[in-house]
C-alpha cells in the first residue's frame, strides 16, 4: 500500500486557509488532515465543517481526513458528510452508540477510522476491524499539535499491523502526533502507512522540500 502524507491544517495559517491546503497539496501531500475540537472531548476549539464546505468551495478536490474529537459524535458526522469530507475517524469511547455511528459514517458515503489514544487499548480495533478502512493511532494526546511524540505508542502500532494484516480487506494505519523527518522511519518500520503531519510541515518555509524529505525517509 502506497505511503500517504496527510498534513494536519491545525499548524496552517488559518488567515489564508485556502491557499496554504493548495500549496501543500501542490508540494506533493496526499490528504488534508482535518483537525476537529470541542473544548470538551478536549480542551481546545478548533474548526467545523463550514470551513470543510469552505475549502470544497475554493477547489480542493483532494482525499479530506477528518479527525473528529468531540463528543456527541453522530451530529458531526452527518454535517462533516455534507460538507464533503471523505473520510471520518472518532474516537469509539466518545459515541454513545459505536455501531450506529460506523453505520451512519458508511450511509452517508464516507470511509471510517477509529481513533486510539496513546493511553488506551485496541480493544475497540480488535472488535471493529472489520468494519474500518482506517485505524488512527494517536502519539500524543489529543488537544494540540506540536507536542513531543510518545515513544511507548510504537509497539502498539506493530501490534495494530499485525490485526490488519489478519484481515482481508484494505485498512490503513494512520499514525498522528509529533511526526517529524527525524522519527518518521521508525514510526514506517513500525507499521503504519499513513502519516499526520501539523508542525513539522507547516512551521518550515518550503513545504515541497520538507515533504520530499519526509517520502525519501519512509521509502
Ligand atoms: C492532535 C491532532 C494532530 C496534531 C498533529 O490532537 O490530532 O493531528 O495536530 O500535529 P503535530 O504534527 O504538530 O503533532
Ligand atoms: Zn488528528
Amino acid at each position: 500500500m502506497k505511503n500517504i502524507i496527510a498534513p494536519s491544517i491545525l499548524s496552517a495559517d488559518f488567515s489564508r486557509l485556502g491557499e496554504e491546503v493548495e500549496n501543500v497539496l501542490q508540494s506533493g501531500a496526499d490528504w488534508i488532515h482535518f483537525d476537529v475540537m470541542d473544548n470538551h472531548y478536549v480542551p481546545n476549539l478548533t474548526i467545523g465543517p463550514m470551513v470543510c464546505k469552505s475549502l470544497r468551495n475554493y477547489g480542493i478536490k483532494e482525499f479530506i481526513d477528518v479527525h473528529l474529537m468531540v463528543r456527541p459524535v453522530d451530529p458531526l458526522i452527518q454535517m462533516f458528510a455534507d460538507a464533503g469530507a471523505d473520510l471520518i475517524s472518532f474516537h469509539p469511547e466518545a459515541s454513545d452508540d459505536v455501531d450506529a455511528s460506523i453505520a451512519l459514517i458508511k450511509k452517508l458515503g464516507c470511509k471510517v477510522g477509529f481513533a486510539v489514544n496513546p493511553a488506551e487499548d485496541l480493544s475497540y480495533v480488535k472488535k471493529y476491524i472489520n468494519d474500518l478502512d482506517l485505524a488512527l493511532l494517536m502519539s500524543v494526546n489529543p488537544g494540540f499539535g506540536g507536542q513531543k511524540f510518545i515513544e511507548s505508542v510504537l509497539p502498539k502500532i506493530t501490534e495494530t499491523r499485525s490485526i490488519i494484516d489478519e484481515c482481508s480487506n484494505e485498512i490503513r494505519l494512520e499514525v498522528d502526533g509529533g511526526i517529524n523527518p527525524q522519527n518518521i522511519k521508525n514510526v514506517c518500520n513500525a507499521g503504519a502507512d499513513t502519516f499526520v503531519l501539523g508542525s513539522a510541515i507547516f512551521n518550515t518555509d518550503d513545504y515541497a522540500n520538507t515533504i520530499t524529505d519526509l517520502r525519501h525517509h519512509i521509502s
